[in-house]
């Protein structure tokens, strides 16, 4: 290994908060404090706050075992999260120029970023400067988003508990409508995010067992929504069954390409990705219904409840997010630059999953959408090996550290408020 340098790190999150996004932070801490690096610095609010000089000092506030499990077990950005895209190199050479000043004032080498696709083109846009110039800075993303959307991972951390949270409360809606009986049914309809990707949305399959039925429809935004087939799906369930409940996608499209969420009228906000909000298709399905059948309708949109919701945590995503934290400050250390730390499944049953890098030039901005053979011909369910990729990503439990009833997280005084 050449003569590296090892004087510091700084770690970044990106991107929509997952709630094992604070196990990779500490499993970057922990690894980088091992390998002896001096300082290990926090961007507050990923590279947009970077550049306006914010950063703390890790080792400030995560001073011991308690306050890192704590930490793993804190939902949310941790140091503050963005959606920031960077200009392309040549168009603003001023802006990586600062950022790198930056760098070197805090004599950093090693630069780890926690985010989903589009924060990889971060790591892609300042390893490629990095060459460019000659600075000998590494640059290695560590993989997270619950819309488990990266390419060449088999999963990525903060989809499992995301899924585990789903599937538990798409149970729980599916026994309170079957505790109710209306004159007309009820139909529930929960909306579920994964943007384009339909992984979490077909978590909703979780849900079924020997003591629940399952949802009695799932559609992902993978495949084209027909809304008048939607409509006589349920009205032909509503003769057989007083309480429907069907999962959707945040993301569902019509034929011609308009998310369902636009038909209501839907949110206007448009992200730096160029991501539109999505929210409101549960509400434009559920008013549709209720004005066509008459019965009555419940739109349940699961909305950050199913990103934020540490006290349903999956052990297995709590352990990988830390696991992948850890291997991308040793890839860093090691000399990678320009890649990303992705999951190799090997086995289902038993499950074993290993990690590699790869080069963030074939992940960023790109997506992994759920193979069409994993979803049933009418368009509306998911098969059995759909059930049995996600259900290893869902075991285990992390229990809250609870104070007073309710779980305590990290959070040193008055940082909260320097967010
Ligand atoms: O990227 C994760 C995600 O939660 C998506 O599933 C969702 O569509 C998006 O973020 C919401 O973004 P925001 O919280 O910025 O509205």
């Amino acid at each position: 290994m050449q003569n590296l340098k090892k004087r510091n790190v700084i770690v970044g999150q990106s991107g929509g908060p997952t709630s094992a996004i604070n196990s990779s932070l500490a499993g970057v801490f922990r690894t980088a404090k091992e390998r002896g690096y001096a300082k290990v610095y926090g961007m507050i609010h990923g590279v947009q706050g970077l550049m306006a000089g914010k950063y703390i000092d890790l080792s400030e506030h995560i001073q011991n075992g308690l306050d890192e499990e704590l930490l793993k077990r804190t939902p949310a950005a941790y140091l503050g999260s963005c959606r920031y895209k960077l200009p392309k190199i040549h168009e603003n050479m001023e802006t990586f120029k600062k950022i790198f000043q930056i760098l070197d004032d805090l004599e950093i080498d090693c630069f780890i970023y926690i985010g989903g696709n589009d924060s990889m083109d971060t790591i892609q846009k300042l390893s490629d400067y990095a060459i460019l110039t000659g600075s000998e800075i590494r640059f290695v993303g560590c993989p997270k988003t619950i819309d488990n959307d990266l390419a060449l991972t088999d999963h990525t951390p903060g989809y499992g508990s995301a899924a585990k949270y789903i599937g538990t409360s798409v149970k729980e809606v599916i026994r309170d409508g079957i505790s109710m009986e209306m004159p007309h049914g009820m139909v529930s309809i929960v909306e579920i995010m994964g943007r384009n990707a339909g992984w979490l949305t077909g978590a909703a399959a979780l849900a079924k067992g020997e003591d629940c039925p399952g949802p009695d429809a799932i559609y992902l935004p993978e495949l084209p929504f027909d809304v008048d087939k939607f409509v006589a799906k349920c009205e032909d369930l509503l003769k057989v069954k007083n309480s429907v409940v069907v999962a959707v996608s945040e993301g569902i499209k019509t034929a011609d390409g308009k998310y369902v969420s636009e038909l209501g009228g839907g949110a206007d906000y448009v992200d730096a990705f160029g991501h539109k909000q999505l929210t409101g298709t549960a509400r434009y399905l559920a008013d549709l219904l209720s004005s066509k059948l008459g019965c009555k309708t419940r739109a349940i949109e699961l909305s950050t409840l199913q990103r934020a919701a540490s006290h349903c945590a999956s052990r297995v995503d709590i352990l990988e997010a830390y696991e992948v934290g850890g291997a991308a400050m040793k890839a860093a250390d090691e000399g990678d630059t320009g890649k990303m730390v992705v999951f190799v499944r090997t086995s289902d049953d038993p499950y074993q999953a290993n990690t590699e890098v790869k080069d963030v030039h074939k992940i960023a901005n790109d997506e992994r959408l759920v193979p069409r053979e994993w979803v049933n011909e009418e368009g509306d369910d998911v098969t059995p090996r759909f059930i049995t990729y996600v259900r290893p990503l869902i075991q285990g439990d992390v229990a809250p550290i609870m104070v007073d009833g309710i779980p305590r997280h990290l959070a040193k005084p008055g940082f909260i408020n320097m967010l």
